[in-house]
């Protein structure tokens, strides 16, 4: 359904197109598409979650009539593969070949820190969906950077403190890269602030799947808890594999995203699992019932975290552009309508930070069936510190 809405789309874009070339001898800048620079997976571990914020922008541009501030939207798309080694030359691709006006990306926490630096250089507006990394609001924070995901630090510190609730004693597992090392500390923060101790951090490389060496060390360290975080197609596995240990009974685990998006396919391995996130399935508020009536009609299926993150994007992006009239050539005014923006976000009131960084509630969550079930709100508002955001 959702690809018949793109086809009409792309047919009216074409349409519009022609009409601009027959105008654009006298008319300005804002009558021509803007295009919008998607840089983000569609091959590898993080593929499904690449492809989810993808559909969430376009479903925002799409409810608006395949329009922002009344120009037309065209998207130039890039498989980012979330391989950091070839960021920079993609994102030059998208910037200097393309000639984006927005580049909107990524996934992967390495290959964003790249796209932001390139950004950062050629004073492009950029909109990052998901990457948790520090940097991308901390040191490197930049007026025309912003984040309409998460700091990993976020999701991090409130599973630490929904975990020491109940649990005082803690073992880490995650990927050795700049998401697995923040969202470990985070977790430690939240978790210390509620009375508990890490007692060990355990790690692989990024995306090895091969969990086994360490849930044995796990079970023999025996804490009362364990936290972590792997994320996208590894950790369907990492909960899979932990099930046939035999620890989901006797070392509860904790995680941000670990069953976000992936119920279906973790099965029962999943069932009962506790998570800290900025969104739940079914959150009860006007915006987000819209939401989900809206994403099943266009693509016939539940929205999660990610979704909701690219929608917020284009939600973001809209909110710049329509304070400027669609004349992306006003950067500076732009850039104050965002980050003075309030949106109406499915996972309740979104604001930025002074480092562009959501203030958002954090969710405590539990997996029923298909469903990561809102309990409780763990903190509210909740904004990264950024202490080394110069903004
Ligand atoms: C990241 O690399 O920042 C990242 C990737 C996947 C997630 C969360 C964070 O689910």
């Amino acid at each position: 359904m959702f690809s018949t809405y793109i086809r009409r789309l792309s047919a009216q874009s074409t349409v519009a197109m022609a009409c601009t070339f027959l105008a654009s001898a006298a008319s300005a800048q804002p009558s021509e598409p803007i295009k919008v620079g998607l840089m983000l997976p569609t091959s590898g571990t993080f593929a499904e979650l690449g492809k989810k914020v993808a559909n969430g922008f376009k479903l925002y541009v799409t409810e608006n009539g395949g329009k922002l501030a009344g120009r037309t939207v065209q998207y130039v798309e890039l498989d980012d593969e979330s391989d950091p080694s070839k960021a920079n030359e993609n994102t030059n691709k998208l910037i200097k070949r393309d000639r984006v006006d927005v580049l909107v990306g990524t996934i992967h926490s390495g290959v964003a820190m790249t796209m932001a630096r390139v950004a950062r250089d050629t004073n492009t507006l950029m909109i990052v969906p998901n990457a948790g990394a520090a940097e991308l609001t901390g040191s490197m924070c930049a007026p025309n950077v912003f984040r309409t995901s998460f700091s990993n630090w976020q999701p991090g510190y409130a599973s630490g403190l929904l975990a020491a609730r109940k649990r005082k004693t803690a073992v880490t597992i995650s990927w050795k890269y700049a998401a697995g090392d923040e969202s470990v500390r985070g977790f430690r923060e939240g978790f210390e602030k509620g009375g508990g101790r890490v007692i060990k951090d355990l790690n692989l490389p990024f995306p090895n799947v091969e969990f086994q060496p360490l849930l044995t060390e796990l079970a023999t360290i025996k804490p009362e808890a364990a936290y972590v975080f792997v994320a996208g197609a590894g950790q369907v596995k990492f909960v899979r594999d932990y099930a046939a240990a035999g620890l989901k009974n006797s070392i509860p685990l904790y995680g941000a995203f670990i069953t976000e998006g992936t119920l279906e396919a973790q099965g029962e391995a999943a069932s009962g699992l506790q998570t800290a996130l900025h969104y739940a399935d079914g959150l009860k508020n006007a915006k987000n019932d819209a939401f989900i009536a809206s994403h099943k009609k266009a693509l016939n299926t539940v929205p999660d975290v990610f979704a909701v993150q690219g929608y917020d994007a284009a939600q973001l992006f809209a909110a710049g552009l329509n304070a400027v009239k669609g004349d992306t050539g006003k950067k500076a005014e732009m850039i104050k309508a965002m980050e003075s923006a309030k949106l109406d976000s499915p996972r309740g009131p979104l604001s930025f930070s002074k480092s562009h960084n959501p203030i958002q509630d954090m969710y405590a969550r539990v997996a029923i069936g298909k469903q990561n079930v809102m309990t409780d709100v763990i903190v509210k508002t909740l904004a990264d510190p950024s202490l080394d955001c110069k903004l």
